[in-house]
């Protein structure tokens, strides 16, 4: 990887040593070209043969959902557009057929806990799982799964300090019991190599603005195949919708493909965007960026640790975030900013900084961060 090569290709490197991917991933120069292409169809109203922009616009989106099952090894029939991580687990909550007595299992610093005021209206038990040490407490989840329940929700990398959880560990068990996995892998795709078919995951609900150095306002959602026919779509447009209305021509969508979860029109802009971020990223071979991720975040933790700072990400974690215990946390990551450092600074859990190198970054921009936190410690 010829790093000095690709920092080329993110104009915010030249101000920024920037190592907060977790909050929001940087865009290459190739990316605009994908929104420029976009722009310049619909201004200039570009269609081939006898084609409208619309289908012009869906064969693109298709084209992309293939783009996106092959990154993460599912197929493209299973992958449905949504516009944020939320809305991918809403649909899947949504669509479940809830029973009183049911519950529902995750860990307690999920980033969006799917326990939801219908499910509490329908008598479905939360049972939020522990966290010891950094760590989800295993024992503890495995306890909490029992033959009622229906559905358990984990993120594949925390938000919080990185920690990464085995998902065919977590999904056998879950089975094991009859119930369903869902996996929130908006802080994985784009930094951590999946392969959802292996790992026997239910559904994925991913946003690629963060490693995936993809758009906003549009995200995508894993139905596997098995699942797609029993959940039921929790809203309607002219996309999904079963009554036929005025639109004789068409038949009723195929209900065995995830298709059926988009209603209406999608972000297409951000389509565009993300097919140049996955042609980047597997340029690049996501192996390779995977290993480079996980290079920089053990040098960064082996510097903190050197310090003998107390820190939040447990030792051996193969993730590309890394979080310590800093105090005024908040005060520190704005001060940085007035230095062009940006890394997250939470007050949650005791106060906390979270750094989330990616690829882009070098060991450079981590003594950077280092020199600074040394600064500040002296200054407060
Ligand atoms: C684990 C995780 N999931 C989801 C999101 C974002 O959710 P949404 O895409 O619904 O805005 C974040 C944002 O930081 C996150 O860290």
């Amino acid at each position: 990887m010829n790093v000095e090569k690709i920092r080329q290709d993110f104009p915010a490197l030249e101000k920024w040593t920037y190592l907060d991917t977790s909050f929001v991933g940087l865009y290459p120069r190739q990316v605009r070209l994908g929104y420029e292409e976009f722009l310049d169809q619909w201004m200039r109203f570009k269609v081939s043969e006898s084609k409208t922009i619309l289908e012009e616009w869906l064969d693109k989106a298709n084209k992309v959902k293939r783009d996106i099952a092959s990154f993460i090894g599912v197929r493209s029939s299973e992958v449905a557009f949504t516009s944020c991580t939320g809305s991918g687990l809403n649909i899947v909550v949504n669509g479940l057929k809830w029973n009183k007595g049911d519950n529902v299992v995750f860990p307690n610093w999920e980033h969006n806990p799917l326990y939801t005021a219908t499910l509490r209206k329908y008598g479905v038990e939360a049972r939020p799982v522990g966290i010891c040490n950094g760590r989800i407490d295993m024992d503890e989840l495995e306890e909490k799964i029992d033959d009622n329940t229906k559905l358990v929700q984990v993120s594949q990398v925390s938000y919080v300090n990185g920690y990464r959880v085995n998902l065919k560990e977590v999904a056998e068990v879950t089975h094991e019991h009859g119930g369903k996995l869902l996996v929130d892998s908006t802080q994985a795709v784009g930094a951590i190599c999946s392969d959802y078919k292996r790992d026997d995951v239910d559904f994925v609900s991913a946003a690629p603005y963060k490693f995936l150095i993809g758009p906003a306002g549009l995200a995508f959602l894993y139905v596997k195949e098995e699942n797609i026919r029993d959940l039921i779509p929790d809203r309607i447009g002219w996309k999904n919708q079963i009554w036929e209305g005025d639109r004789a021509e068409k038949p009723p969508k195929d209900t065995d493909t995830a298709e059926k979860f988009e209603y209406g029109t999608i972000h297409f802009e951000g389509v565009y965007g993300l097919e140049k971020s996955l042609e980047y990223l597997n340029k690049l071979d996501p192996r390779i960026v995977e290993k480079r991720d996980i290079e920089l975040s053990s040098y960064l933790w082996n510097e903190l640790k050197e310090m003998e700072i107390q820190m939040y990400t447990p030792e051996g974690t193969k993730s590309p975030i890394v979080s310590f215990y800093e105090g005024k946390a908040k005060e520190f990551s704005g001060w940085l900013i007035n230095h062009n450092v940006k890394v997250t600074g939470r007050e949650a859990h005791g106060g906390h900084i979270r750094v989330s190198p990616h690829f882009y970054n070098t060991k450079n921009d981590i003594d950077v961060f280092i020199e600074r936190l040394k600064e500040w410690r002296q200054l407060s």
